[in-house]
C-alpha cells in the first residue's frame, strides 16, 4: 500500500496538462494501485493522476457506499454529451471547499481500462460530474477555476488560514 502526496491548490503543478498514456503496462498498474490507496484514505470518491504529481492521461472514481467499486479511465475522451446539471463539487486538492459547477448531464466515454481494453460507457448523475471533474484535473483545470475572481480569492484567503492552523 502507498499513500501519495496530494498536491493541493493553488500548485502550479495542477495545472499541467498530462499525456498520452502509450501502453498500459505494470508501471502503469501501480500507478493505478497508489492513486485508489490514497483516494480511498483520503477518503475521496475520485482522482487524477495529476493530483499525485504525475501528469499521464489516468483518472480513477469510486462512488459506490461500498467503496469496492472502482472505475479506472486511462486516456479518457467524451465522444458524446448532451443537457446541463448543476452540482455541488468538491476536491482532494482543494479540501473543505465545495461549491456548483455546471457541466454536462450525460455523457459518452471512451477509455483503456486497466487491462488497456477499450470501452465506452454512458454516464449521468453523480457519475457523469465526477468522470468531467477528473478529466478536467488532466486538462490542468481545477474546478475552482469555474467560479467568479471573487469567490476564488475567498477561497484562496480560506486556504492559506487552515494551512496556518495546521502548522
Ligand atoms: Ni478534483
Amino acid at each position: 500500500m502507498a499513500l501519495l502526496p496530494i498536491l493541493q491548490y493553488p500548485d502550479p503543478r495542477l495545472y499541467t496538462v498530462a499525456t498520452q498514456v502509450r501502453v498500459v503496462d505494470d508501471d502503469i498498474r501501480r500507478l493505478i494501485n497508489d492513486m485508489s490507496d490514497t483516494m480511498y484514505a483520503a477518503p475521496g470518491v475520485g482522482l487524477a493522476a495529476t493530483q499525485v504529481d504525475d501528469h499521464r492521461r489516468v483518472i480513477i472514481i469510486d462512488i459506490s457506499e461500498t467503496r469496492d467499486q472502482l472505475q479506472v479511465f486511462v486516456n479518457p475522451v467524451v465522444v458524446a454529451a448532451s443537457g446541463t446539471a448543476t452540482c455541488e463539487e468538491g476536491c482532494l486538492s482543494v479540501p473543505g471547499i465545495f461549491d456548483k459547477v455546471a457541466r454536462a448531464e450525460r455523457i459518452s466515454v471512451r477509455a483503456l481500462n486497466a487491462q488497456g481494453e477499450s470501452f465506452t460507457l454512458g454516464a449521468d448523475g453523480l457519475l457523469a460530474v465526477c468522470i468531467q471533474h477528473e478529466m478536467d484535473h488532466l486538462e490542468g483545470k481545477v474546478f475552482v477555476d469555474y467560479l467568479s475572481r471573487l469567490k476564488q480569492q475567498r477561497i484562496l484567503a480560506k486556504l492559506k488560514k487552515q494551512k496556518r492552523q495546521i502548522m
